[in-house]
C-alpha cells in the first residue's frame, strides 16, 4: 500500500546545512520512492502557525514562509507530485487543533521536554500556544491521516503524543475503530545529524547566536570555505577509524558531513583522509559543499526573485491540501456530535 508521508518545517529565512542533510534531502528521496500504486504520497508543510508561539517578526513572517517553500523546491521537492503548502492557509489545522485540545490532558503536555527547554524557568510567561504546540502538530499529521512522519530525534516525543491523540480519539469517538491511523516515525537511514561547527556536541541550528556555527543555504562559496576552515577541530590528525574518532565530536562531525554530501560512509571518508591534517579534509569539504549546495542556493534565489511564482505554488498546494483536510474535519465534527444544517 502506498504510504502517506507528511513532514513540516517552521518558516525561517535561515535554513542551514542541517535542514538539508537531515531533512530536505530525504524528503526528496521519499517523493521518488515506490512505483505505480506503491508510490508515496508526500505532503510538506511550512508550519507558520507553529512559528509564532514565542514572539515573532511580523514583517518577516510571510517572506520566511516563501523562502522555506523555495528551499523545498530548490532541494528537489516537486510541487506537481508533492503537496507544498502553508499551514495557515489550511484553516482546518487550527480547527482540528481545538477539537484535539478538548480531550488532551495537560499532564501529557507537561511531560514534553521541548516545552521545558523552550519555556525555561519562567513557565508563567510562556504562551498557551507554546504549551499546546504538540497538539497542533498532531492536527497537522492526523488531518491528512499520514501514515509516516519523517522527523529527527528531537520530535519523537511529539510524534508519540500524536499517536496517543489518535488512539484516544479512535477509542472515544470512533467506537474503537481505527479512524486515524497511528502515524509511524520515519527515521531515515541516511539522515545525518549535523552538529555546530564550533561545538560538536550541539546541533547545528538556525537560531544559534554565531553565524560561524552553521552553513546557511544562502552562503556563497567564499563564506562556506571560510566557515569550514575556521571549524573547530582538535590537536590530532583526521581519525582513520571509529576508534580513533572516539570522544572527538568535532572531527566526526566534519567526517559525517563529508560522507553525507558525497553519498558515502564515514568509514570510507576515514579511510581516505585518516592520518592527514585537518586542513586537507576541510579544503575538500568546502569544495564539495560548494559544488552540492550552489545549485540549490541559486535555484532558491531565482525562485525568491519571482514571488508570484512561489505564491502560485503555495496557493495550488493549499487547495490540494484543503481537499484532503476538509472531509477529515467534517467526519471528526460529525463523530464528535456537532450540529450541522
Ligand atoms: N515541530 C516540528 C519542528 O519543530 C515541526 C512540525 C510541525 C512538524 N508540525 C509537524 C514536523 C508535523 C512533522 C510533522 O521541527
Amino acid at each position: 500500500m502506498s504510504k502517506r508521508i507528511l513532514s513540516c518545517m517552521q518558516p525561517t529565512n535561515r535554513l542551514q546545512l542541517g535542514n538539508y542533510l537531515g531533512a530536505l534531502r530525504n524528503w526528496v528521496k521519499l517523493q521518488d520512492e515506490g512505483q505505480g500504486t506503491d508510490k508515496n504520497q508526500c505532503m510538506y508543510g511550512v508550519v507558520d502557525l507553529h512559528a509564532i508561539t514565542n514572539g515573532h517578526d511580523v514583517e518577516a513572517l510571510a517572506n520566511a514562509t516563501r523562502e522555506t517553500a523555495a528551499a523545498y523546491i530548490a532541494a528537489g521537492v516537486d510541487p506537481k507530485r508533492s503537496y507544498i503548502f502553508a499551514q495557515s492557509s489550511v484553516p482546518e489545522h487550527a480547527q482540528l487543533n481545538w477539537l484535539f485540545g478538548s480531550f488532551t490532558q495537560m499532564g501529557k503536555l507537561e511531560r514534553m521536554t521541548q516545552f521545558k527547554d523552550k519555556a525555561g524557568k519562567n513557565t508563567e510567561r510562556a504562551s498557551l500556544g507554546l504549551f499546546a504546540y504538540p497538539v497542533l502538530m498532531a492536527a497537522d499529521i492526523l488531518l491528512y491521516k499520514a501514515t509516516h512522519v519523517p522527523v529527527g530525534e528531537d520530535q519523537k516525543q511529539h510524534l508519540e503524543l500524536s499517536r496517543d491523540i489518535a488512539s484516544v480519539f479512535n477509542e472515544k469517538y470512533a467506537g474503537g475503530k481505527e479512524y486515524f491511523p497511528l502515524p509511524e516515525p520515519y527515521i531515515m537511514g541516511t539522515a545525518t545529524r549535523v552538529m555546530s561547527l564550533r561545538d560538536g556536541t550541539q546541533k547545528m541550528s538556525k537560531s544559534a547566536e554565531s553565524d560561524m556555527t552553521r552553513i546557511n543555504l544562502t552562503d556563497d562559496a567564499d563564506m562556506i570555505a571560510k566557515k569550514f576552515k575556521k571549524a573547530k577541530t582538535d590537536q590530532g590528525n583526521v581519525p582513520a577509524n571509529e576508534k580513533e574518532g572516539e570522544g572527538r565530536p568535532e572531527a566526526m562531525n566534519l567526517i559525517g558531513i563529508y560522507a553525507a554530501l558525497s553519498d558515502t560512509t564515514t568509514e570510507q571518508v576515514m579511510t581516505e583522509f585518516g592520518g592527514q591534517q585537518f586542513l586537507s579534509l576541510k579544503t575538500a569539504l568546502s569544495d564539495l559543499a560548494v559544488a552540492k549546495l550552489s545549485p540549490i542556493t541559486s535555484r532558491m534565489s531565482e525562485l525568491m526573485s519571482d514571488k508570484a511564482e512561489i505564491d502560485n505554488i503555495l496557493k495550488a498546494g493549499a487547495d490540494k491540501a484543503r481537499s484532503l483536510a476538509a472531509p477529515t474535519l467534517e467526519d471528526v465534527m460529525k463523530m464528535m456530535g456537532f450540529w450541522k444544517a
